[in-house]
Formats: structure tokens, sequence, C-alpha cells
């Protein structure tokens, strides 16, 4: 594969070994409920896309369209729903599918404003965990990697919209760059 630019911070054979793992226990926990699997779009499509296919019971797919960063690398510190769940969450079992928590707003709003809909659990799985970053206390129950504070992109995280389709994560030079 060649590379587009970055070096991996996470190998794509390291991606894959842990996506089977959360995967597993995923389906232990949810065997046997009325469970949704819910992605936190754009960022968390390719980490979605393989995480579904690592679980092995009958669920629900259901997707949000959320934006807090924008085209900006930095938080604006509110967060926009700006295309709803298409389901009925009501009395069910929701995981919401994050590529990262940073700040940990995002998520916090989430499942804040999902709570609403009376749900009968609602919980997160992220990809990746900055927890140098955290301004927000938030509970993750699933996290593939904690990273360092450094501004990643590929495998659906993107900087100014871009980059999401690299199929590894990288980590973007941001020398001489405005954050
Ligand atoms: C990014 C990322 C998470 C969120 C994490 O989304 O995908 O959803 O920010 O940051 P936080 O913990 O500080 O809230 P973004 O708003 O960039 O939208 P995108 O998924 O379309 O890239
Ligand atoms: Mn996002
Ligand atoms: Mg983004």
């Amino acid at each position: 594969m060649e590379r587009i630019f970055g070096r991996p911070i996470v190998t794509q054979e390291e991606m894959r070994a842990r996506i089977k793992e959360l995967g597993k226990q995923i389906t232990a926990d949810y065997a046997g409920k009325d469970f949704v699997l819910v992605g936190v779009l754009k960022g968390a499509y390719a980490f979605y896309a393989d995480l579904a296919r690592a679980i092995r019971i009958p669920m629900r797919v259901d997707f949000l369209v959320v934006t807090s960063y924008g085209s900006r690398a930095k938080t604006s510190g509110k967060v926009k729903i700006v295309t709803e769940l298409t389901e009925d969450i009501k009395g069910k079992e929701v995981l919401l599918v994050e590529d990262i928590v940073d700040s940990g707003l995002t998520a916090q709003y989430l499942i804040k404003t999902l709570a609403k809909k009376k749900p009968q659990s609602i919980k997160v799985c992220t990809l990746l965990s900055k927890p140098e970053r955290r301004t927000v206390d938030v509970a993750l129950e699933y996290v593939g990697f904690k990273i360092p504070n450094r501004y990643v992109v590929g495998y659906g995280l993107d900087y100014q919209q871009k980059y999401r389709n690299l199929p590894y994560l990288a980590v973007l030079d941001m020398e001489g760059e405005q954050e």
C-alpha cells in the first residue's frame, strides 16, 4: 500500500486485532438484548463498518450525523445534531460508536440528549481516546486505543474534512499549521 503521508500511529494489523476483541466483548455483553448500534458520523464510518461485522448477535443499525469541529482542528464547544436517528430507541440498549473521544463534549452531549428518548441503556464505544484532552468526565465502556495528544487522521478521522479515506491512522504533522 502506497503511503499517502504520515506514519501509522496504529497499524492496520493492530487495529484488526483490537476490533475483533471489542466485537467479542460487545457480543457477550449484549447477547439477548434489544440492541442498537448507533454510529456517530461522519468520523465513525470506517470503524463502525468493521466493528459491526465483528459483532455476532442480531442488532439494529442506526446513525446520527453530528458536528462540533466543522473544518477546524479545535472544538467549537457546541455540538450540533445535523441528522437524527431514523428509529425510536425507547426501551432499547444503545451503544454509541465514535472514532475518537477528545474533549468528551460530543459524547457527553449525545448521552444527555439521547437519554431523553428513554433508552434502556446508553453506552459509548470509541476506537480512540485522548485522555489528556478531556475537559468533561464521560464514561467510556469500550475503548480501542488510548493515544497521546497528537492530531490523527485517517480511518474516518479528518483534518478539514480530508484524509478520512486513509486506510490507517496517521499522525498529522501540524508544523506551520494554525490549529
Ligand atoms: C470529531 C470526532 C468526534 C468528536 C470528538 O467529530 O469524530 O465525534 O469530534 O471530539 P470531542 O470529544 O472534543 O467532542 P467532528 O465534530 O470533527 O465531526 P466529524 O465526525 O464529521 O469529523
Ligand atoms: Mn465525529
Ligand atoms: Mg472532524
